[in-house]
């Protein structure tokens, strides 16, 4: 006896389907086209590392490693964990593939899957996608504002203006302890108060305060020590001339120095690009600098910078401005009889080797039907062949949107139409 099971998509996982792909593909395109002219070449790390390398890199006690890792022991009993993000995996490359004995700064991107195990809502998924940047080498500022720069030209070439970019400088491992006991000493005597996270964040890293969303936590929060007014000088320096930069290149943008990125990797420079369009979850890009991972992980000091970006979210806000059409068949062959059926396959794939998109009819079908799908399909040309038009080797065609019609001979096709009839 056989018996049916049926299966849905895991929670906070979902398929992404036709037209949406289209919006997509669009973005992806893009990306690959204003990132390559900026000297990005893309790399393709696996989805699964060595736990190690996110615990390490984007730190114990943050939310993605204590509670949204999806971690497994594989069959010879490592810990093995479905990538949370790309930044750890792109340094390990760069690190393995002993790329920085190439000219530096290196620049890279990436796109792919994410997982992380959190509660799915409107713009957050448990295995969503992003595309990223890291380019490696550079500590300048210049840099700085070069990626900031590439993402905006690639958020305005989808049509994206009234993004908000947010910068910050969360300081180096000589001013952030300053900063750190500073940010304690606001908060001691009270930290009871704080929210259970936020308990264990005043010893372990007291900045992951300033991102809690627990209303008791934001309150308490007003009047605490901002991080900009506790940067070292060489810090200072870099963050001033960065906005001067980011001035002077037209990007408009508000310093946040409550921005605390969720990833312990971050020295310096931290961003967020926000849309008022998507709710609570609001950032469409992310990123910042990361001057010391490369050393962390065996490779020399090194200095980087880099970006995400949340293709869902940005998905959502192409949607919401209905910017991207799906595409449509150019031409579709509806053929009468079995003779125009095998002649309707060769002109298809004769049409095809142009890189156009061509439907056939269902064989056997009556004209009536194909002409329906046809219209379905909201194809630009119907071409119709029979009997006659295989012996006098032309083709009937009709264009769907105003019913313009006629004849012409099948061998001028389809470039005839295409140049205009
Ligand atoms: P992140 O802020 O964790 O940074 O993620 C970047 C972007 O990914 C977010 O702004 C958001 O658009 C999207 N995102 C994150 N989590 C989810 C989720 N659960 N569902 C949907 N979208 C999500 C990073 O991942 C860093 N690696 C960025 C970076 C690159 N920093 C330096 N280089």
């Amino acid at each position: 006896m056989s018996s049916t099971e049926r299966y849905q998509a895991l929670k906070g996982m979902r398929d992404i389907l036709p037209p949406d792909i289209y919006v997509w593909q669009s973005v992806e395109g893009a990306a690959r086209e204003i990132f390559t002219s900026y000297g990005f070449q893309e790399v393709r790390p696996p989805v699964v590392e060595a736990t190690g390398l996110f615990t390490r890199s984007i730190g114990e006690n943050t939310d993605i490693v204590e509670k949204e890792m999806y971690t497994f022991q594989d069959k010879a009993g490592r810990s093995i964990s479905l990538r949370p993000e790309g930044t750890a995996s792109v340094v390990r490359c760069y690190v393995e593939n002993h790329l920085h004995t190439l000219p530096s700064p290196q620049k890279f991107y990436y796109s792919g899957p994410m997982f992380r195990y959190e509660r799915p809502q409107s713009g957050r998924f448990r295995q969503f996608y992003q595309i990223g940047v890291e380019a490696f080498g550079s500590p300048h500022p210049e840099m700085d504002a070069e990626v900031l720069s590439m993402l905006r030209h690639f958020l305005a070439r989808l049509g994206l203006r009234s993004l908000h970019f947010q910068v910050n400088s969360i300081g180096c491992e000589d001013c952030r302890p300053v900063y750190k006991e500073a940010l304690r000493s606001f908060f001691s005597g009270r930290v009871g108060d704080l929210c259970g996270d936020c308990g264990r964040r005043y010893d372990q890293n007291p900045l992951r305060i300033l991102d809690c969303k627990v209303e008791r936590c934001i309150e308490m929060r007003a009047g605490a020590p901002r991080v900009t007014d506790y940067l070292c000088g060489g810090c200072k320096t870099h963050f001033e001339r960065l906005l001067s930069l980011l001035g002077g290149l037209g990007i408009s943008f508000s310093v946040n120095p409550d921005m605390v990125r969720g990833l312990d990797y971050y020295t310096r420079t931290t961003f967020e690009v926000t849309s008022e369009n998507l709710g609570a979850q609001n950032a469409v890009a992310a990123g910042g600098r990361y001057d010391r991972l490369v050393k962390e992980f065996g490779g020399p000091d090194t200095p980087a910078i880099g970006f995400a970006i949340g293709m869902e979210r940005l998905v959502e806000l192409l949607k919401q401005s209905a910017q991207i059409a799906a595409p449509v068949p150019e031409i579709f062959i509806a053929a009468i009889g079995e003779r125009a059926g095998h002649e309707g396959l060769l002109l298809a794939d004769r049409i095809r080797g142009k890189g156009l998109w061509v439907e056939t009819g269902e064989a056997g079908s009556s004209l009536k039907s194909q002409m329906r799908r046809a219209d379905r399909l909201s194809a630009k040309y119907v071409f119709i062949l029979g009997d006659d038009e295989i012996d006098s080797g032309t083709v009937k065609w009709k264009r769907l949107a105003d019913s313009a019609h006629g004849e012409a001979p099948m061998a001028a096709m389809p470039d005839l139409l295409l140049k205009g009839p």
